[in-house]
């Protein structure tokens, strides 16, 4: 029986990348879309080593509606499409809000265009918990209400739901939204990980490049908020685990199991960790004195968000199978392997 195709765009970026060895691991058939913003082509070549299989690569940039059409003129019998491409820096988002306007929706809307010509019914969308802005509820749910976004970043992530489901509610597609917490970690083989190009964003690549030397000192922002240590409290999820649920969400979109063609859910593991508990299981697991400093609060950081996946574990019928040590441990060995 022919494989199903599953097209990637942004596949070689950090969870994109590690979706596209779960989805070849699952049976699938992979092309990936990326503009190499973001990622770097030898990811390409890890992932055949780890699977066995190589994806078709275009490089493009997904606000070109020539080249996208062009790329599904040679591209045909695409199953569903696993919707990563979009730029991500919450900071860099609040300096240059119209470049993230312009490339997260521009290119979700090209996108959606060329499903429509081309007969293509099915996508899951890279959401993210920043949807959420900051909960008055917690674990959220995804009844949860939307609070402001706190950065254009999450506003792109809110308006491209809201497009979707719109776009859904004409029938012409259906669609699986999934909201990430905070991926973090690495493939088990250390050929995937975190490749953030110039000083990090995130905390665990920041963990994991001061504990190499890279960086002089872990900044935590802030230890005066109202949680029991004072630090700020995240959902942190290991990329392999969420790459799973997008393998479940493609059964889910292709068994047409959909309801009313649009649904949503929290990509999490349910728990809540803070910042000093990241630096703690860092140093115990991988047996390393992080040097660290307590500075001052981050704008636009929410004291505490974490997750209700109880949807996602009854209906995507998915659960987080690594927990924290996996996480930083396999975060240290990516470091390590590629001295980033
Ligand atoms: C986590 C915690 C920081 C760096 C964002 C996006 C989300 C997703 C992940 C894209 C916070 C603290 C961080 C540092 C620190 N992005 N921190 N020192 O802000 O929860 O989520 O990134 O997919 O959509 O919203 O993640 O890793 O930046 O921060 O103390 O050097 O670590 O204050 O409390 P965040 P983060």
């Amino acid at each position: 029986m022919n494989k199903k195709k599953i097209l990637v765009t942004g596949g070689l970026g950090f969870i994109g990348s590690h979706t596209t060895v779960e989805l070849f691991k699952a049976g699938y058939e992979v092309v990936i879309i990326d503009d190499l913003s973001n990622s770097q082509v030898f990811i390409l070549d890890n992932i055949e080593k780890i699977s066995g299989s190589k994806p078709s690569f275009y490089q493009l940039n997904m606000t070109d509606k020539k080249k996208l059409a062009e790329f599904f003129t040679k591209e045909k019998s695409i199953d569903s499409v696993i919707h990563f491409a979009a730029y991500k820096a919450v900071g860099e988002s609040m300096q240059k809000p119209l470049k993230y306007f312009m490339n997260n929706l521009y290119s979700l809307i090209n996108l959606l265009e060329r499903m429509e010509v081309n007969d293509i019914k099915n996508i899951v969308f890279s959401s993210s918990a920043t949807v959420y802005g900051e909960p008055d509820q917690l674990p959220v749910t995804e009844n949860t209400p939307f609070k402001p976004a706190l950065s254009a970043y999450g506003s792109t992530k809110q308006m491209g739901e809201d497009i979707l489901q719109k776009v859904a509610a004409t029938k012409v597609i259906d669609c699986i939204s999934l909201r990430y917490f905070n991926p973090v970690g690495a493939d088990s083989s250390a050929l995937l990980g975190e490749l953030p190009i110039g000083p990090p964003n995130n905390l665990m690549p920041f963990v994991t490049q001061a504990a190499a030397g890279i960086r002089e000192q872990l900044v935590v922002f802030g230890n005066d908020y109202k949680t029991p240590d004072g630090t700020c409290i995240r959902d942190y999820i290991h990329v392999t685990d969420l790459a799973k649920a997008h393998v479940k969400s493609c059964d889910r979109l292709l068994n047409n199991e959909v309801q009313n063609n649009y649904e949503v859910f929290n990509i999490g593991t349910g728990n809540g960790i803070s910042v000093l508990q990241i630096i703690e299981a860092f140093e115990k697991y991988n047996n390393i004195k992080l040097n660290y400093t307590i500075g001052k609060r981050r704008p636009g950081d929410a004291p505490e968000i974490y997750a209700d996946v109880s949807r996602a574990n009854k209906v995507l019928r998915w659960q987080t199978e690594l927990g924290l040590k996996e996480m930083v441990t396999s975060a240290w060995e990516w470091q390590k392997k590629n001295n980033l």
